[in-house]
């Protein structure tokens, strides 16, 4: 019989992402919706399918460097911060390295590290502890074998900010060990003009990745990147050369368009997400039987059922009520779900009102 190598590796979340979280009020989204192409200031001349060779596309290089402040030799593109982290880990990680990731994180990133050969090790971010990242329990967790920390920021599911001086914090516990901090900074972008700096510029033991796909929408361009040192970024480049010998080159004249337009695109999602959250706020204050950490930023918040488990209650949601939020065992915090609000207020009101309802027959 022929078998199906690797037949076990995938990510539970994304098949489930992809066949199972569509509904008519979906609140399972943890990005913008999507730009539509005339929404976008572009002409077909502006577009061309091919270009020379070379590792990147120099107007890309030079806008995200323009963007993100630091050296084009540090920026290494790729398609979406899924490849991005794809390659910034296995750049760094040999099969049977400790690799020390935050609970709860986004369920790919662990699946990586395991697809990788990594030995896997935990630091808990805790509801109690309002999801922050301690850098005691990093500490209580990090050995000699560590060769590198992960965590999302802002934080998937909760949506929490880790502040500057925790992440300096990190960073230094990780050089001690000779360890470097991947910080996947895909939800940074949605605290657009407060967005601090990428973590890179805290240090060299850090590598970031990020893409334009959430705070604004853009997820079909895949406009994504890396920024590591720049021998650590030369290393990746190489290794990307394994997985295709030239990117989609139109998405990367639309990524360039997209960030001239950044602000404009940006200023739109912002005042819908600033909207969008207060209801969401409004509904968990009106309900006496979930809890939630609530940040002042970002697309998400991972409420907790009082009782009950959230895995029934998202099906009833679902099934019942034709609304979508991610069940929280996909962050293996089965008491909670995580909803997002970054997609149609009209949509997001009429989610709210049917997600009481489930919650009411629950009870
Ligand atoms: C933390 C995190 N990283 C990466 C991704 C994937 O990003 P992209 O669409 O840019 O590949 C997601 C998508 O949900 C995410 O939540």
């Amino acid at each position: 019989m022929i078998t199906v190598a690797r037949e076990h590796v995938g990510s539970d979340y994304m098949a489930w992402a992809k066949t199972s979280s569509h509904a008519r009020f979906n609140l399972s989204t943890s990005g913008l919706a999507n730009v539509r192409l005339e929404e976008l200031n572009v002409e077909l001349h502006d577009l061309e399918l091919t270009r020379d060779g070379g590792y990147g596309y120099e107007p890309l290089q030079n806008a995200l460097a323009a963007r993100l402040g630091v050296g084009r030799e540090s920026i290494v593109t790729a398609i979406g911060t899924s490849l991005a982290n794809h390659l910034a880990m296995a750049a760094v990680v040999n099969p049977g390295d400790e690799v020390l990731i935050e609970q709860p994180t986004y369920e790919p990133l662990l699946a990586l590290a395991r697809y990788l050969g990594a030995n896997v090790k935990r630091f808990s971010r805790r509801f109690d502890s309002d999801f922050r990242v301690l850098p005691e329990e990093v500490e209580r967790n990090i050995t000699s074998r560590t060769r590198l920390i992960v965590l999302t920021n802002m934080h998937n599911p909760t949506g929490v900010l880790i502040t500057q001086e925790t992440l300096r914090e990190v960073g230094e516990l990780a050089k001690r060990k000779g360890a470097r901090v991947l910080v996947d900074e895909v939800y940074l972008e949605a605290l657009f003009a407060e967005r601090p700096a990428t973590a890179f510029t805290l240090g060299p033991e850090f590598v970031t990745t990020s893409s334009l796909t959430k705070a604004f929408g853009l997820s079909g361009i895949r406009c994504g990147w890396i920024v590591a040192e720049p021998e650590l970024a030369r290393a990746i480049w190489r290794l990307n050369d394994l997985f295709g010998v030239m990117p989609a080159h139109p998405a990367e004249r639309l990524s360039v368009i997209a960030l001239n337009q950044l602000d404009a695109i940006g200023a739109r999602a912002e005042a819908r997400l600033t909207k969008n959250r207060i209801r969401v706020y409004d509904f968990l204050d009106s309900r006496e039987d979930l809890e939630a950490v609530r940040p002042d930023f970002g697309t998400i918040v991972f409420p907790r059922l009082q009782q009950g488990s959230a895995d029934i209650f998202c099906k009833l949601l679902r099934e019942k009520y034709e609304t979508s939020v991610v069940p929280g065992s996909f962050f293996e915090l089965p008491n909670h779900f995580r909803v997002g609000f970054g997609n149609d207020p009209d949509m997001l009101q009429e989610g709210l009102v049917r997600l009481g309802a489930a919650l009411d027959e629950m009870c």
